[in-house]
């Protein structure tokens, strides 16, 4: 029993027989990273971490990124080892086994899935912030989940259903637009740093640390959702150009370029005014708010959640084809029900995998806050991290030999502080959270044990040989 749960699919069939073409060069892998990760996350945490920390939120922002640090050194090993699609899922089948595997894919469903629910809700947030401009309001119970004060949240719903449809469509992204899309998300970042600096109060940031260290890790839990997104590349290694050197580039790079523009949106919305004033209704459209108040005017608001609105539209979109390729890789492997890999002829798109995944996250978006999403998010992402950290320390046992382009500094210390780290931050999530997250993995566990491990392509025996000769290898 022990040997199939652990069976391991060989790295040369993980890696081997690509289709796709290499047209990726660094700076798209860079700007892909990038892309992936400024979602709605800058633009609404804040609105939520600040009253948990005060002005010390820039330690959790400082917290969350070396964290992710720690993995994306890891991610940037395998990326570079293994350059094939799949990203950590892949990774966990070839060092960990089918089932390690299995339970990363799951999780996966929670970094991509419930991701694009919680991106999907930022959305609706700014889009209401720019029609109340025009004198639009959307009523209150339809912009907003239960709990929130609503009964069911209509924009977050809608930009759900505008992304299906493109992808239905065949509508992936596109490099060029992709680049044009960071730019604009980066510009809109920057143009806030300048309007809320000239506001710039530095007696707003004393007392910095009014809800002491705990405060710090529960806003670090939250604001980790902001940074998801450099394991995106890495999804991209069978069409990278110069895989070996440039996906840990760009794995790395990103993180580096984000980390920094965050620091300075933080401390720019913190001097700004007086943290107490972060919270309550609207916080979640923090930036808008800020920058009028800072300005004396409405149109930087409105030019901040005009492009707010265009740059998380394609973050939902970019996101949500990534969850449709994750169930398709696990379809290819006998893990799901074949539904998963069927391509239609007439739009060359998996039409019903991208129709199902749609019909499930739209209820997630329409009835659950933006808080509760972004921490399922994190603590799946964060369990997808711990197996990437501990599969490296495993492949470099197992395959030493493996040419690998990039190498974890300082072994084994980075991987296992990457651990620790990711046990402080899981450590302040909500006990909600880990609820939602034991219920999800154990019906993720029933699935697997009742359906994946009879359907697997590696009950062939050919396949479970190969495999189990590159375990001993
Ligand atoms: N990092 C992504 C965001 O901020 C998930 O929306």
């Amino acid at each position: 029993m022990a040997s199939t749960l652990f069976r391991l699919k060989s790295i040369e069939d993980a890696s081997g027989h690509s289709e796709l073409k290499r047209s990726m060069g660094r700076g798209a892998l860079l700007f892909f990273a990038v892309g992936s990760i400024i979602g709605s996350g800058i633009f609404v945490i804040l609105g939520v971490a600040i009253p948990k920390a005060g002005p010390a939120v820039l330690l959790s922002f400082l917290l969350a990124a070396v964290a992710a640090l720690f993995s994306a050194l890891s991610y940037a090993e395998f990326a570079s080892a293994i350059p094939a699609s799949g990203s950590s899922y892949t990774y966990a089948y070839v060092t960990l086994g089918e089932i390690v595997a299995w339970v990363v894919g799951w999780m996966l469903m929670l970094e991509y899935g419930v991701s694009v629910a919680a991106v999907a809700v930022g959305w609706g947030e700014y889009l209401n912030d720019f029609l109340a401009n025009f004198g639009i309001t959307i009523p209150e119970q339809f912009a907003n989940p239960p709990g929130d004060g609503g009964i069911f949240n209509v924009p977050a719903l809608l930009v759900v259903v505008l992304c299906t449809l493109l992808l239905v469509r065949g509508a992936s992204e596109s490099a060029k637009l992709n680049m044009v899309m960071v730019l604009l998300k980066i510009g809109i970042l920057v143009f806030f740093c300048v309007v809320a600096f000239t506001a710039f109060d530095p007696d707003n940031l004393t007392p910095f640390l009014p809800l002491g260290i705990l405060g710090v890790t529960a806003a670090a839990g939250q604001v980790f959702f902001s940074y998801i997104g450099f394991d995106a590349a890495s999804t991209a290694g069978e069409e990278a150009k110069n895989p070996k050197r440039d996906l840990p580039f760009a794995i790395i790079g990103s993180l580096v370029v984000v980390t920094i523009l965050y620091l300075l949106v933080t401390l720019a919305a913190l001097g700004a005014q007086p943290w107490q004033e972060d919270e309550g209704k609207g916080s979640e459209a923090l930036l808008t708010t800020i920058a009028d108040t800072a300005s004396g005017a409405t149109w930087p608001g409105a030019l901040i959640a005009l492009g707010a609105i265009i740059s998380i539209f394609s973050v939902v979109l970019v996101t949500l084809y990534g969850q449709t390729r994750i169930l398709f890789a696990m379809g290819r492997d006998g893990l799901l029900p074949k539904v998963f890999t069927r391509v239609s002829p007439r739009t060359q798109t998996p039409v019903a995998n991208t129709i199902i995944v749609a019909a499930v996250i739209a209820i997630p978006a329409s009835f659950v806050s933006l808080g509760q999403l972004a921490e399922a998010t994190s603590i799946g992402t964060l369990g997808a991290f711990a197996v990437v950290n501990i599969g490296v320390i495993v492949l470099r046992r197992r395959r030493p030999d493996l040419p690998r382009g990039f190498t974890t500094p300082l072994f084994p210390l980075m991987p296992i502080l990457g651990l620790v780290l990711i046990a402080v931050i899981v450590a302040g999530l909500d006990w909600i959270t880990w609820v939602a997250f034991a219920a999800w993995m154990a019906i993720g566990l029933v699935i697997y044990f009742t359906y994946s491990r009879r359907h697997s392509l590696l009950n062939r025996a050919g396949s479970a040989d190969a495999t189990s000769r590159s375990a001993e290898g």
